[in-house]
């Protein structure tokens, strides 16, 4: 049996994209926010983001079929009955530690609790409940409607058919499974992709070359269909900052210990496209102001 009705803490980027894959898989949400512009704010571009998929032929169902699966609740305590809940708050592990502990409090015995985390590890998560078999990591991708790929984690505790079921769960929603089998800090992905990012990071900082030429350079000589500075604005630096920090203070390795010039655009409220200025500078509607 698959999922039937899913619980996500936090709203945002990435809790709100959850959301809306779960709802076109016809899963049933409980969307949940400490904040409540932070949901109506979700809520409107989960509906901008279905009508797209709608207009592209890519979804079948009608716009209030699939909103209509989205509940956004202020209170924690529904989260009891849900099969499965996925944190998706701020990279911070205080307050996911804190998040999980209410989780655990909130959900029923069978619920899976997993968390998106880019870089924190699940047995750290895990431990501050009563239930680590079944806490698992879930690592969707930006922007989590159009990006295939998901991390599936495993704690040190996490057993096999929790591990499964997340992947069925991935199935389910119509993405690809990259199973992950032990929580290193980092996982796969960023693992792989966060050195690259750093030293473009570098390049600039040296002057060696401009964060403009950099994106045009891998666009077009990469294959990628974004830049990692144009990808950065989207994740936001104060993310990518979170998740290399908790790298670094996992590992006490200093090559994940972020470049000089992403901590001083992260304490310069320089964040990325949600402050209207990261690595480009952006409009009030969103559009890049040098295009
Ligand atoms: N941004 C990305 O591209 C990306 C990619 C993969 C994973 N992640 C991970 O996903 C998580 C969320 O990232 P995001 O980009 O969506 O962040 P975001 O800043 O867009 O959203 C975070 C949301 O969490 C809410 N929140 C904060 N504290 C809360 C609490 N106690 N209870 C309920 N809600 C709370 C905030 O109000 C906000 O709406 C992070 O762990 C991040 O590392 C992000």
């Amino acid at each position: 049996m698959g999922i039937r009705k899913v619980f996500i803490v936090g709203s945002g980027l990435m809790g709100s994209g959850i959301a809306q894959v779960c709802a076109q898989a016809g899963i049933e949400v409980i969307l949940y926010d400490i904040d409540r512009e932070a949901l109506d704010r979700a809520l409107k571009n989960i509906e901008w983001s279905v009508n797209k998929f709608i207009e592209k032929g890519k979804v079948k169902e009608d716009r209030a079929t699939i909103i209509g699966r989205i509940r956004t609740v202020s209170d924690f305590s529904e989260a009891g009955g849900v099969d499965l809940l996925i944190e998706a708050v701020f990279e911070d592990l205080e307050l996911k530690r804190e998040v999980f502990q209410r989780a655990d409090e909130a959900a029923g015995p069978e619920t899976l609790i997993a968390s998106n985390t880019s870089a924190i590890s699940i047995t750290e998560l895990a431990s501050v409940t009563n239930r680590s078999d079944k806490v698992l990591g879930l690592h969707f991708f930006s922007p989590v409607p159009m990006m295939q790929a998901v991390e599936v984690i495993k704690g040190l505790a996490t057993t096999d058919e929790t591990a499964i079921r997340g992947k069925d769960f991935v199935l389910q929603i119509g993405k690809e499974p990259i199973m992950v089998n032990r929580d290193v800090a980092g996982f796969v992905i960023n693992r792989i992709n966060f050195p690259s990012t750093m030293e473009a990071m570098r390049l600039v900082e040296q002057g060696i070359a401009s964060v403009e030429d950099i994106d045009k350079g891998l666009r077009l000589a990469s294959g990628r269909k974004m830049g990692i500075f144009e990808t950065g604005d989207m994740v936001g630096l104060d993310i990518t900052y979170g998740a290399m920090m908790a790298m670094y203070q996992e590992t006490g390795d200093p090559r994940w210990y972020p470049p000089m010039i992403l901590r001083r655009k992260v304490k310069a409220g320089q964040l990325g496209r949600k402050t209207g200025r990261g690595w480009y500078e952006y409009n009030e509607d969103g559009a890049r102001k040098d295009s």
